[in-house]
């Protein structure tokens, strides 16, 4: 991606941005661009603007919600499914030579059938993931959020715990709350202790929702059986990064919603909020509509 440094050069006489979540797009960005309109992340997430000083400048920021939903929720389905069955230490296993015999005791996973799925946040995402969990999977769902989600409480028999509850009770722990002051950090030695000793923690939602060192210390002492992440903190994560070294742990770049439906969609939508900015309009998916 480009560097800062190079965004804010180029951003002086732009009135539109198409910014990426790598891109981070604060105050000392936006002071440097006195013509700029409108931010149209090319995301759902948005941690990586400061929408508070976009506001106080009068520029407008959108967002991609909703068209990532199903793609984000069967890619945080397929990790679930991927850790507890260990599906990756499966394939490396049959790959690099090693598969010998059928061993009654090798291989042992988790079984996903009627296990506690526990949802952290249960906003779009999290709802579409609990549907697949409850109605493919006869799950219980848990769920923690600020606000009660009545459709996901009525449609899915969801109910909404505090996260201690939510922490002690999950065999899967899926986390799809956005990144923000409160939720930074979540996940650190306290809460891993508060897990099961079985549970698996699943993040495609914003990589400093968990605490890194913990969670490594977490996995490697078995404090926690397995997590699978989309997201990381940092990202990238460098390659000889220790988490890497555990069989326990299944990272991949940043890809929940990369299938071609979503993509595009995400294009055309941060596409029509750039140029609704343009021609003076409130963005079809505004995340500060109080600037007109
Ligand atoms: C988002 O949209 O926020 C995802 O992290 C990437 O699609």
């Amino acid at each position: 991606p480009p560097s800062y440094e190079v965004i804010k050069a180029k951003v002086a006489e732009c009135e539109g941005l198409l910014s990426l979540l790598t891109d981070r797009v604060d105050a000392e960005l936006m002071d440097a661009a006195p013509k700029l309109k409108v931010i149209a992340n090319y995301a759902v997430g948005y941690d990586n603007i400061d929408v508070d000083a976009a506001t106080a400048r009068g520029i407008k920021v959108g967002n991609t919600p909703g068209v990532l939903t199903e793609a984000t929720a069967d890619f945080a389905f397929c990790l679930m499914c991927a850790a507890a069955r260990r599906i990756v230490e499966g394939v490396l296993y049959a790959r690099n030579g090693h598969w010998h015999t059928w061993e009654p005791r090798g291989h042992l996973g988790q079984e996903l059938w009627g296990a506690t799925i526990g949802i952290l946040g249960m906003g779009r995402i999290g709802y579409a993931m609990a549907y697949r969990a409850h109605r493919g999977f006869n799950m219980r769902v848990l769920y923690h959020d600020v606000r009660e989600n009545e459709h996901a409480e009525q449609n899915l028999g969801a109910q909404r715990v505090d996260l201690d509850t939510l922490l002690s009770e999950s065999d899967y722990l899926s986390i799809h709350t956005d990144l923000n002051p409160s939720t930074e950090g979540l996940f650190g030695r306290e809460e891993f202790a508060k897990m099961k000793d079985r549970a698996v923690l699943i993040n495609s939602a914003r990589g400093p929702i968990v605490q890194t060192e913990a969670l490594y210390e977490a996995l490697r002492d078995r404090v926690i059986w397995a997590a699978a992440l989309d997201v990381t903190d940092p990202e990238p994560l460098p390659s000889d990064h220790p988490l890497y070294t555990l069989p326990n742990c299944i990272i991949t770049p940043h890809i929940a919603s990369a299938t071609y439906t979503s993509r595009n969609r995400m294009a055309v939508m941060a596409a029509e909020n750039i140029l609704a900015g343009l021609r003076g309009d409130t963005l079809p998916t505004q995340v500060n509509p109080e600037v007109k």
